[in-house]
Formats: C-alpha cells, structure tokens, sequence
C-alpha cells in the first residue's frame, strides 16, 4: 500500500472513532429523563411509613402486606390519591408529585402481596 493509502486508511479509522464516541455522547444527552427511575419503594417509605409502620406492615393504618393483596393496582392508585373517607389524607400532590409516583408506590404496594 503506498503511503497515501494508509493516510487515507488512516484518516477514516480517526473519523470513524471520533463519529462513535460523537454518537455514544449524543445518546445520553438525548434522553436524559429516561435515566431518572421513579423508586416506589423509596416513595412508600417517605410517603406512607408515617402512618402504615416502618415495614408498612402496620401502624395508625392498616397492614399494606395484606391489603395489597385484596385491592388492585387501580384502587390502591386511587386510594393514595383520594383518601379514605377522611381517616387517610389523599396523598397526590402532597409528598407524591405526579401520577407516575402514584402508580409507581400503587405498584410497589400491590407487589408486597405477591412477595409472601
Ligand atoms: C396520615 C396517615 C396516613 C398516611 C400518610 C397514609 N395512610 Fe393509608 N391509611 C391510613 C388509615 C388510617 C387507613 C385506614 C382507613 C380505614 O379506616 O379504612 C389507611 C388505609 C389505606 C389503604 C387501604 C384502603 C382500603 O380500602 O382498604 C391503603 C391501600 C393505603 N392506606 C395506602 C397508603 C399508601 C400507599 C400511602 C402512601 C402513599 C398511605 N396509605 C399513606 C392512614 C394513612
């Protein structure tokens, strides 16, 4: 190969590597909401471990052990988010910001049962 060959040859392996590492960069700035996970354990800790005990299993209310298991996903979403006929204050826009933390504690709550 001549030696304006290898430059050549060369010159593009550079290109291709400094596109890759443009390309690997381009992905993490793109999406980085995606990066952030919503921790339904964490949230339920902070949220409800006040009043359902430290390992939710209990306290000013009810065991969430045994009452994931009776109530769905929906319901649960819905409790956290409207109360219970003043005896549990509704919990959305208060320590829970969005609806996403609402579903994602609901889902964390209903798991409980599953795990027994
Ligand atoms: C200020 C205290 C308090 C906080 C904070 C609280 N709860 Fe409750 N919760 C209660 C009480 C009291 C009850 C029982 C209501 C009743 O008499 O049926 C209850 C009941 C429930 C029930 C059962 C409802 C049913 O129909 O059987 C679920 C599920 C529940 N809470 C989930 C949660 C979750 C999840 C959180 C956190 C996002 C939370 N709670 C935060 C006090 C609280």
């Amino acid at each position: 190969m001549s030696f304006r060959g290898i430059i050549i040859v060369l010159s593009l392996f550079v290109l291709g590597v400094a596109f890759s590492g443009f390309a690997a960069y381009s992905e993490t700035v793109v999406h980085p909401k995606e990066e952030v996970t919503i921790d339904g354990k964490k949230l339920a800790a902070q949220n409800c471990a006040s009043c359902h005990g430290k390992d939710l299993t209990g306290s000013v209310g009810p065991n969430l052990h045994e009452r994931g298991a009776l109530l769905t996903e929906e319901t649960i979403a819905q409790v956290i988010h409207d109360g219970v006929n003043g005896k549990m204050p509704p919990m959305g826009g208060g320590g829970l910001k969005s609806d996403k933390e609402v579903e994602a504690v609901a889902k964390y709550i209903a798991s409980l049962s599953e795990a027994k």
